[in-house]
């Protein structure tokens, strides 16, 4: 992220989000925060299901800047609902489905846009290790779209590239942030120990853990890098 460019961010007034918007803004970033809930973070209140209420925020961002150097797909997570696969209703898979890849594919989409009539951009997406492995919370409709957004990354990527546009991805590992307190809490002490051992380094991230790589993506230092994801998880996923 270089001084002065406009990064939009998607999630931002959750745990993960808010930290990747502190991060942009102190490294000289105009930072736009988009959330569907409203809190201090939200500069612009917008569901990402939406993609007519998307176009319309990313088209007034982009009038009120005159460009988008940077999006952060950050919006996502599994939602409440827990039940085996025989049990899944078209409602939850969809809703789950709309969130975590409609989603990013909306926001991306009115980036581009905008990228393009700039000339280039940088995008990073926050998959999961849910998306490289298997979820821990059970949630069918989450790992597949969380792998989805794998795939759309890369397939992004390679179309963008000649447009000067780089399209990155960062899988966490456990974070600490309101929904993992509650999976957490439903943990027991074997599991949560079991999950430690699992973690080569030892802990449960932290927000600003997931932060410093995205702002890596999106910086100049990483512009020959597209079509990646990196697991940040502590070294729980090593792929290589
Ligand atoms: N915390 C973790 O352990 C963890 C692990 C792997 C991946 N992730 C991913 O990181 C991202 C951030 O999650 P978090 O842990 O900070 O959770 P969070 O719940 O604190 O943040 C998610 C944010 O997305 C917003 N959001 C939800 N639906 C929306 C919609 N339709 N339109 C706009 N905004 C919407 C929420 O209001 C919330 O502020 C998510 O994509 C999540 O899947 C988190």
């Amino acid at each position: 992220m270089e001084l002065g460019d406009v990064a939009v961010v998607t999630g931002a007034a959750g745990d993960i989000g808010a930290a990747i918007c502190r991060r942009l803004a102190a490294d000289g970033a105009t930072v736009w925060a988009l959330d569907r809930r409203a809190g201090q973070a939200a500069s612009i209140q917008v569901d990402v299901t939406d993609s007519g209420a998307v176009d319309a925020a990313f088209a007034r961002i982009e009038e009120r800047e005159g460009r988008i150097d940077a999006l952060v797909n950050a919006a996502g997570g599994p939602g409440g609902a827990r039940h085996g696969l025989d049990e899944v209703s078209d409602q939850d898979w969809h809703a789950v489905t709309a969130l975590n890849l409609d989603g990013v594919f909306h926001c991306t989409r009115a980036a581009v846009r905008a990228m393009k009539r700039a000339g280039g951009g940088s995008i990073v997406n926050i998959s999961s290790g849910a998306g490289r492995t298997y979820s821990r919370t059970g949630v069918q409709a989450y790992a597949a779209a969380k792998a989805g957004v794998i795939g759309f990354t890369r397939q992004v990527a390679r179309e963008l590239g000649p447009a000067g546009i780089r399209v990155n991805c960062v899988a966490p590992g456990l974070i600490w942030a309101a929904p993992t307190r509650i999976e957490w809490e439903r943990m027991s002490e074997a599991a949560r120990e079991r999950h430690l051992e699992g973690v080569a380094l030892g802990r449960v991230g932290e927000p600003d853990d997931i932060a410093g790589p995205v702002a890596f993506f999106l910086s100049d230092d990483a512009r020959y890098v597209t079509g990646q994801t990196i697991s940040v998880d502590g070294g729980a996923v090593m792929l290589g």
